[in-house]
């Protein structure tokens, strides 16, 4: 007889490719090899791309889930520079920090998420969370504080675009529910700058259209993807077809409570206060 009292997360854990993937069971030796692996990737190439991460059944399920949200998709247009940083107008032509590229694009913020969402809960899950920190090898991690950034599911229709740049934050983590037809693919280049150099030439033959350093990630539904988008360029190329690309975007931070300024909210959802504002998010966790 099942346990009343402990419904556990079974039905969160089923999505998961445990097999595969015995994120509930790190500290055992397959949990131990699984860890080592992913680091490695994650070194070698500043991407860990974890196909069927989710079972093909729950792929099917979170996309669906996803398209029933097209209501709640707010939609963001901007010309930006690779840094996200106000252009430089006495940069020369072509420079990285006077060129501008265009990202338009959806997003169903966390706060219209419904909580009973599968999709919400397999990011509320801890063992997800646990793994993660595993992987980045981060002694304490926190799910995203900010009420509508936190989860969102970024939604590509026909056309539309992330421009080539660099993230703010030193990792992301993906998963991908629906691809398009064709394009909407994630492309990068490794370390193309460092802490210490910019490369601006490297960056402005990236710009030009220099693609010989180009990679590209597959992004079958069900893959869970970490990337480290500090230094590495990246970008979403358009897509097109009929059916829309859709990518949940799961964010962690390494302090508890981050949330966005009321610009950031209002630039990228279009309103500057959460759903219920006085919600609290439900389950931060740490590790
Ligand atoms: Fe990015």
């Amino acid at each position: 007889m099942e346990n009343a009292q402990n419904p556990r997360t079974s039905d969160v854990a089923s999505l998961v490719n445990l097999t595969r993937y015995p994120i509930e069971n790190l500290d055992t030796p397959a949990g131990r090899a699984l860890i080592a692996d992913c680091r490695r990737n994650l070194e070698e190439s500043g991407a860990l791309v974890l196909s069927n991460f989710v079972t093909p059944t729950a792929a099917a399920l979170l996309a669906a889930e996803a398209r029933a949200l097209d209501w709640a998709v707010h939609q963001y247009h901007v010309d930006h520079t690779v840094y996200f940083e106000p252009r430089n107008e006495t940069a020369s032509d072509g420079h990285p920090r006077r060129r501008l590229v265009r990202t338009d694009k959806g997003s169903v913020p966390y706060d219209l998420i419904p909580s009973s969402a599968l999709l919400r809960r397999l990011y509320e899950w801890n063992p997800l969370l646990a793994f993660v920190a595993a992987v980045l090898n981060e002694t304490a991690l926190y799910r995203h504080g900010d009420p509508m950034a936190a989860l969102n599911i970024n939604v590509h229709d026909q056309g539309q675009q992330l421009g080539w740049h660099f993230d703010r934050t030193d990792f992301a983590v993906t998963l991908s529910l629906q691809e398009s037809e064709s394009g909407g693919i994630f492309e990068y280049v490794p370390n193309l700058r460092t802490a210490d150099e910019e490369n601006y030439d490297g960056v402005a033959n990236i710009l030009a259209g220099d693609r010989s350093a180009v990679r590209q990630l597959p992004a079958a539904p069900g893959t869970l993807t970490l990337f480290r988008g500090h230094f590495s360029l990246h970008r979403v190329s358009p897509g097109s077809g009929p059916s829309k690309r859709l990518m949940a975007a799961l964010s962690f931070a390494h302090e508890p409570g981050v949330i966005f300024s009321p610009y950031a909210r209002k630039l990228f959802y279009g309103r500057e206060t959460p759903v219920n504002p006085t919600a609290t998010n439900p389950a931060l966790g740490a590790v």
